[in-house]
């Protein structure tokens, strides 16, 4: 059956018609951010799931996906390794433009953050159109020198989870 948490974190996630532009139905996950207990469940079913499952990193998604991506990655033993807005990061970066449900935006990620063959987790706190996500995972996919680029399927046991 469902997982009961669900409900509360869903009925926790504060829905804000028009922001941050007409149109745009906002899903604000502050609201559950001040109720320890729903964003605890939240943070724990994802540790449930990917415990055990040998995942050595976990690449947040800025903003939202660190509030998320950083207890996880603590609960799980792995680093954390940040999905920056452009510069940012004062390293060495690839990065990968994408297209935003209100505007266009770019990720970048510190080289020799993930290595070749690594299991990662990418969280954010929500997918809209998914451009995001697809920036995040190209990211991560240009850390694996193989021919198959951009394929999620022939990632090395790339997880993508969103709550
Ligand atoms: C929001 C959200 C995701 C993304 C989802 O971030 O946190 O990262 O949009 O949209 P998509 O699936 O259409 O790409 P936002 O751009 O508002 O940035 P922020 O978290 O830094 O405020």
């Amino acid at each position: 059956g469902v997982d009961p948490r669900l409900q509360a974190i869903k009925a926790a996630i504060r829905v804000v018609p028009h922001f941050p532009k007409p149109g745009i139905m906002f899903n604000d996950i502050t609201t559950l951010l001040l109720r320890p207990k729903v964003f605890k469940d939240a943070v724990e079913i994802f540790v449930d799931r990917y415990r055990d499952m040998n995942i050595s990193a976990v690449a947040g998604v800025e903003a939202r996906g660190f509030i998320f991506g950083t207890p996880l990655a603590l609960a799980l033993g792995a680093k954390f390794v940040p999905l920056r807005k452009p510069k940012k990061l004062p390293g060495e970066v690839i990065s990968e433009s994408y297209v935003l449900e209100y505007g266009t935006d770019s990720l970048e990620m510190h080289l020799g953050s993930v290595n070749r063959g690594e299991r990662v987790i990418v969280i954010d706190d929500l997918v809209a159109t998914g451009g995001t996500l697809c920036a995040a995972i190209k990211l991560l996919g240009m850390v694996y020198l193989e021919p198959c680029t951009h394929n999620v399927s022939n990632y090395l046991c790339l997880s993508l989870e969103c709550i």
